[in-house]
């Protein structure tokens, strides 16, 4: 692979590619001395972060420091874009030093497929692009939940929040539905796309406590920071009442993740945040591992 902006043309193959890599580099992280490897020694890469991040920026790092690449961390503020600087020029700037990969987050949709046509033979990997796609977050949820499940195949997957304004949605229902699980988003109409249903599921309007057969439940946070002045927002007590997972809305046995940062009262209670049937920090440690593995497979054995 010579980046990773999106799953668009990913295959049931490529993802079985994928588990079997991150699999193995979720192993290692269980051993002090066994994680540290050179795949990437020599290999240069900066993390270009436009937007707040505390587990994808981070775990990109120790993922970058544990296959041996030298990292360079990014930030727009204190940059010479503060001078006029444009981002293409900018850019260009950091591939004529020689850099081998740039993994970037960006509020504008689309900015990674930007950035992979302006530089050709920098590997380009996608941490995150507006409400578009979010793709190595997918790729560590199907690690975590294949893990717990064994399969996905025939799982009844709910979707349940702010849709509308979620790249993590919309990659999750991607991923997850070319797996085999049967994909229903759940929320308030409010926080749906218009298209929701083409993003691979069916939509239904119901609270979380119509929703008995669920294996899993991803649970979504409300991204305030997107929305319009205009847009209906229900109370964060009347979201919680129908749309929050708790012990009464949750059965017993449904595994609930979430990509996190988790709004406690809001989409969940802390009972169930802090409870036994939740992946949440499960998937933060694949989130290690899955990156390892889309480093190896982007940047490893790279001339
Ligand atoms: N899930 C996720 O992208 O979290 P961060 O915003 O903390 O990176």
């Amino acid at each position: 692979r010579k980046g990773l902006t999106d799953l668009c043309d990913w295959s049931r193959e490529d993802y079985e590619v994928f588990l079997g890599l991150a699999s193995d580099y979720k192993r290692s992280l269980d051993s002090t001395s066994g994680r540290k490897k050179d795949i990437l020694k020599g290999r240069v890469v900066v993390n270009l972060f436009f937007e707040p991040s505390t587990r994808t920026k981070v775990s990109f790092e120790m993922a970058e420091k544990l296959l041996g690449a030298d990292v360079i961390d990014w930030s727009s503020s204190g940059s010479s874009l503060s001078k006029g600087e444009t981002l293409r020029d900018t850019a260009w700037t950091l591939k004529a030093m020689g850099i081998d990969g740039l993994v970037v987050r960006h509020g504008r949709a689309g900015f990674p497929l930007f950035l992979q046509k302006l530089l050709p033979g920098v590997a380009i990997i996608n941490g995150g692009d507006g409400a578009r796609s979010h793709p190595t977050q997918a790729l560590l949820d199907l690690l975590s939940a294949t893990e717990a499940l064994g399969s996905l195949d025939g799982v009844p997957v709910v979707i349940a929040g702010d849709v509308g304004h979620s790249r993590v949605a919309r990659s999750v229902a991607r991923a997850f539905s070319t797996m085999g699980a049967r994909i229903t988003f759940a929320g308030p109409k409010s926080l749906m796309p218009a298209d929701v249903e083409s993003l691979g599921g069916v939509y239904r309007p119901d609270g979380l406590q119509e929703v008995k057969d669920a294996g899993i439940v991803y649970l979504l946070r409300i991204q305030k920071e997107r929305q319009q002045q205009e847009e209906f927002f229900p109370s964060t007590d009347e979201y919680h009442r129908y749309f929050g997972a708790s012990t009464e809305s949750i059965p017993q046995g449904t595994l609930i993740m979430h990509p996190g940062p988790i709004n406690r009262g809001v989409e969940i209670s802390s009972a169930v945040a802090d409870g036994p049937n939740n992946l949440i920090l499960d998937q933060v440690r694949s989130g290690v591992a899955a990156r390892m593995a889309i480093l190896d497979l982007c940047l490893g054995g790279v001339a």
